[in-house]
């Protein structure tokens, strides 16, 4: 177990940078990413909580004018990685940071979650209390403009309009969208399959449809209004609605704990309610039995069982009976006794892909929101396995970004996939082994 750590501290203090933040993964992505940033302060915080804090403070330097945050904070000039600054132009819209170089996108929205753990985590709470009350107005900026710019209709459910957003870059969920539009075929250069097997990445033609909707947003100048009304992709996902629900929670607890901020408190609860009201009025799939996807361009759900059906869990949103049906589902497609839990997407599916990104593959930070979840609604035994597998692949394969899920893959190598000495798996484990 030591030995695991110490690993995994040798990963996260080598992708350590000088501008005080964590690149993900040497050579594929070399600038700071919004929900990997989170995730790595969690582990950052067991042993450094200087480059913990350091990790929020620079991602929320690069915060809008306008309480967004962006999913890529560009701090240096590398141009190993596309697309780069050139392409996103994020300085269309007027409110962008007039410091950082970012995109116009967003992740899920995990900091307030992420400061919340970092207080548990750490010993001298009075010093973390200090650093959380100087940047939690900045969260709060945040959760008011998803609530006032992303949810058009007023229905309690924020859209995103970029698959990069959900965080699930490839996930064959988005296969249904792809297939209502038709890109032009761009002239670029992949950067990402210079340093990863191009059979665990998107396809070339997978990256025309994203870049098409970066030029739509930009065209807009990335215009959150117009983007809801011109964006071919259009799309209420579980796992970012349930990111913002459990970051929501642990906001307004920890405004409660600082005492005051009423006016705060009471927005954030009149959104909370709604939100999860509508979560489970909309996202919830009797059939599948299963939270999915709603497509609003199509104006229709979008019926497949991936890692995000189950991320509700972590936030508490299911009713007890519901979470049963939940469990079920995934333990029925996701948990034969020939896998590791928890497959990106239901490998009952012809579109699974065990090695394709998020096709199939386990993710370590899916893995740990589940176990979280589930050892909350009282699953046990099940989020001891989740927690086992999640080590066991890593002393299988090593800090990879993602994993086979399958036990026997016929091959006598095996190995993780993506990016090696990936940050938030290294940060995960170590919170997962304490
Ligand atoms: C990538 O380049 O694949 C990133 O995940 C986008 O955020």
């Amino acid at each position: 177990k030591e030995n695991i750590i110490n690993r995994a501290i040798n990963v996260l203090d080598a992708n350590f940078q000088k501008g005080g933040f964590t690149i993900p993964s040497k050579g594929l992505y070399p600038f700071q990413w919004k929900w990997d940033s989170g995730f790595i302060a969690v582990g950052l915080a067991h042993y450094n909580i200087d480059h913990a804090k350091k990790e929020i403070e620079t991602l929320l330097n690069a915060q809008w004018d306008n309480g967004f945050i962006p999913h890529i904070v560009f701090h240096t000039d590398d141009d190993s990685y596309f697309p780069g600054h050139d392409f996103h132009r994020s300085d269309l819209h007027p409110l962008s940071s007039k410091k950082y170089k970012s995109t116009g996108m967003t992740q899920p929205p995990v900091t307030a979650f992420v400061l919340q753990d970092m207080l548990n985590i750490v010993d001298d709470k009075e010093d973390m209390l200090n650093f959380i009350k100087g940047q939690i107005d900045k969260v709060y900026d945040n959760h008011v403009y998803f609530y006032e710019n992303r949810d058009p209709q007023n229905e309690g459910l924020v859209y995103i309009y970029h698959n990069w957003e959900s965080g699930t870059d490839n996930s064959p969920v988005w296969d249904d969208i792809w297939d209502t539009m038709n890109p032009p075929e761009y002239t670029f250069e992949r950067k990402d399959t210079t340093h990863v097997d191009a059979s665990q990445r998107p396809s070339k033609r997978e990256y025309d449809h994203y870049l098409y909707i970066i030029d739509i947003a930009k065209q807009n100048n990335y215009d959150d209004a117009k983007i809801a009304e011109l964006s071919p992709f259009l799309v209420q996902d579980p796992l970012f609605n349930a990111m913002l629900i459990k970051s929501n929670k642990a906001l307004m607890e920890l405004y409660e704990l600082f005492g005051g901020n009423e006016d705060k408190i009471a927005y954030l609860r009149k959104n909370q309610e709604r939100s999860i009201a509508a979560f489970n009025q909309k996202l919830w799939d009797n059939e599948l039995g299963a939270y999915v996807h709603y497509d609003m361009r199509n104006d229709k759900p979008i019926r497949h069982v991936s890692s995000s059906s189950f991320s509700p869990l972590f936030a508490g949103i299911p009713s007890k009976e519901r979470a049963e049906v939940l469990v079920n589902t995934m333990m029925d497609r996701f948990g034969g006794d020939d896998k590791y839990l928890c497959a990106s997407f239901d490998p009952t599916d012809n579109r699974f892909n065990p090695r394709k990104y998020w096709r199939g593959p386990v993710w370590i930070n899916m893995n740990w929101m589940l176990y979280r979840g589930l050892k909350e609604y009282g699953y046990k035994e099940i989020a001891a396995r989740v927690q086992n597998d999640s080590i066991e692949l890593v002393e299988r394969d090593g800090f990879f970004e993602y994993f086979d899920c399958r036990k026997d893959t016929g091959e006598e190598i095996r190995k993780g996939y993506g990016g090696d000495n990936f940050s938030w798996t290294a940060a995960l484990i170590i919170d997962l082994l304490k």
